[in-house]
């Protein structure tokens, strides 16, 4: 089987069931996306839930008070987050016609969206066939490919990003871009993978060698 065939079997079998993965609107992809920023799924949840019942739609969040904005962030930190959402949400009322945008190319124009929140967004609200690479995908290809590249280098992101979008799976870029994060984060996990029962372990240069422990190379550490 092809490495993205069985990234996608082992996240049919092993996913979490996350409130964001049931809707293709790309509002509330854009909420977990940036609340997902910096901060842990459990931690998250709540948040999602509470600003989605506060403002349902985007022209709820574009018109509420930046004070109710930042008293539902309380708590989750890095309160620039909060600030950015919701400018955004009123440049989207004004420039989109209250209608969130779905491409990659006026995502990326927003606040507070960068490459890899514009390549979430895009893929799972409109199917669009963008990478994301975040700490789970530099994880995940630095060891199978074997690649040592510093992944905060600019030679790394390049590197690391030409290879992640080689690899799409254009038939469904929502589920392939799901199911290799969620690889990341629940199987080839940062310390102490358990190795033994990874579907990928005939052909992963890292376990082969024996380096999974000094992958990803970050410089400064
Ligand atoms: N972290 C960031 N985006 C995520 C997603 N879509 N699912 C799970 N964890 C995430």
């Amino acid at each position: 089987m092809t490495f993205q065939n069985e990234l996608i079997n082992w996240y049919n079998q092993n996913k979490r069931d996350l409130p964001w993965r049931h809707t293709n609107d790309a509002y509330t992809i854009w909420l977990s996306e940036i609340i997902l920023q910096q901060t842990r799924v459990e931690q998250g949840l709540p948040y999602f839930n509470k600003f989605l019942e506060n403002f349902p739609k985007v022209s709820d969040f574009a018109n509420a008070s930046e004070s109710k904005v930042l008293k539902l962030w309380q708590g989750l930190g890095y309160y620039s987050r909060g600030r950015n959402m919701h400018a955004t949400a009123q440049i989207v009322m004004s420039d989109f016609n209250g209608e969130f945008p779905t491409l990659h190319d006026d995502l990326i124009k927003l606040k507070g969206i960068g490459e890899y929140t514009a390549a979430a967004i895009s893929s799972f609200s409109s199917g669009e066939a963008r990478a994301v690479v975040d700490g789970n995908v530099f994880r995940v290809l630095s060891r199978y490919f074997g690649i040592d590249t510093p992944i905060n280098s600019p030679a790394g992101k390049k590197q690391f990003f030409l290879l992640a979008n080689e690899l799409m799976f254009k038939e469904d870029p929502a589920l392939y871009n799901q199911a290799i994060m969620e690889f990341g984060a629940m199987q080839c996990k940062p310390k102490s993978p358990n190795c033994g029962i990874c579907p990928l372990n005939q052909t992963c240069y890292a376990l082969n060698n024996h380096t999974v422990k000094d992958l990803p190379v970050k410089i400064g550490k």
